[in-house]
């Protein structure tokens, strides 16, 4: 049979890396091909890491790039369905809430192809966010919607969604896993602990200036009393600099980072800081305490006994919240609800066995 995976954006990049692990032990049946719509272009956005990842290379790069968001999607919706006409797929696979996602199943559905979405279900009920609109409608339009946790078959449940609904466990915990497996940990050098780390790149938040600049003026106030490591999304790049705030030198903002180094970075943080939906489920994986500075998450499970808390935009909540995870019980009751690490085992057994009754087709690369 011959699957299509479609990614486009960073956190697609590291989805897809233990699902390719997987799809290799069935090569000589499945013929996998890659497309990168490349909403994320920059290289250590994009192409460092398929090197990481061990990624094969893309089949098509479909070099998409900047835009609105109907400029993003209508360009690679475009592409998407002449690639699958002509390599006429039995099954897509998507991954998690970008544009990309979005235009994988407008496109695949409209040709009656079979579609798997990977972290279906989630929910953060705001739809001013972009990505929960691209999840309604993957989660409507795809055939097999792999959940990564209990919450998530809920959430479809109440949309009337039942048919062909698995919580497999989140494909991110195999990730973690698989590095952990590696010993990769322990190599890198890295600043003493203990530091804060934070990330930032939502479109709510770069919006939101004033609120945004009181919020940075309180992280670096707070790197006077320990440092804090950002690593910049291009996103947040010329609007951080245009805040006209006298970054403390404790307020380490650097470049975007790998896969490996942010875990690294996370492991070994005092507590994160971020408006990033993977990166509270990282930290809630790695038992480190979160300050998220939204008001919602999908990941509402990572909210229990305050191992995440949510303080929107808010400093006052923000410098308590702060206090709180400086001073965090690690030993605070923690329950592991994302999965056992082999959801793409699960999610690849799945697809290969109920679609085998599909014709064969011959592929000249594995
Ligand atoms: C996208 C996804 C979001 C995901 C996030 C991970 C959507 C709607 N959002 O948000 O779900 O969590 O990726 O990062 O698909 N830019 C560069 N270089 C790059 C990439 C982006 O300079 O390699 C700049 C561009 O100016 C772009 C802006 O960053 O306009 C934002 O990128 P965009 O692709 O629109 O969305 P993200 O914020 O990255």
């Amino acid at each position: 049979m011959k699957i299509i995976s479609i990614v486009g954006a960073r956190p697609q990049f590291i989805k897809l890396a233990p699902l390719c692990r997987e799809l290799r032990l069935y090569k000589d049946f499945v013929c996998h091909r890659i497309i990168n719509t490349g909403q994320h272009y920059d290289a250590n956005m994009s192409r460092d890491f398929f090197c990481e990842l061990d990624l094969p290379l893309p089949d098509y790069d479909l070099g998409i790039g900047s835009g609105t968001h109907a400029e993003q999607t209508g360009k690679a919706l475009e592409k998407i369905e002449v690639i699958l006409k002509s390599e006429a797929p039995d099954h897509v696979i998507v991954f998690g809430d970008t544009n990309a996602t979005l235009s994988g199943v407008l496109a695949a559905s409209k040709l009656n192809i079979r579609i798997s979405h990977i972290e279906a279900g989630l929910r953060s009920f705001n739809r001013k966010m972009p990505e929960e609109i691209n999840r309604i409608i993957a989660d409507r339009l795809a055939t097999y919607l792999f959940c990564p946790d209990e919450t998530s078959v809920r959430n479809l449940s109440s949309e009337g969604i039942s048919k062909g609904v698995f919580n497999v466990g989140d494909v991110m915990v195999d990730q973690i896993y698989y590095l952990q497996s590696q010993g990769t940990f322990e190599s890198r050098e890295l600043p003493r602990p203990p530091y804060i780390f934070m990330t930032l790149h939502r479109q709510e938040t770069s919006l939101a200036l004033e609120e945004l600049r009181e919020v940075m003026i309180t992280i670096n106030d707070l790197s006077n009393h320990i440092p804090v490591i950002f690593p910049v999304h291009p996103r947040m790049k010329n609007i951080i600099s245009s805040l006209s705030i006298d970054y403390g030198r404790n307020f380490n903002r650097i470049e975007p980072l790998g896969y490996t180094e942010t875990i690294n970075y996370l492991k070994n943080a005092q507590y994160v800081i971020t408006d990033s939906g993977g990166l509270q489920k990282e930290a809630y994986i790695l038992k480190i305490p979160c300050v998220t500075l939204r008001t919602e998450t999908e990941w509402v499970d990572t909210l229990k006994n305050n191992w995440n808390q949510l303080v929107g935009l808010d400093i006052s909540k923000l410098k308590v919240a702060c206090n709180n995870a400086f001073t965090f019980d690690r030993t605070t009751a923690h329950t592991q609800v994302y999965g056992k690490g082999d959801a793409s085992k699960k999610i690849i057994n799945h697809i290969v066995t109920h679609d085998k009754t599909y014709p064969s087709h011959m592929c000249s690369t594995s």
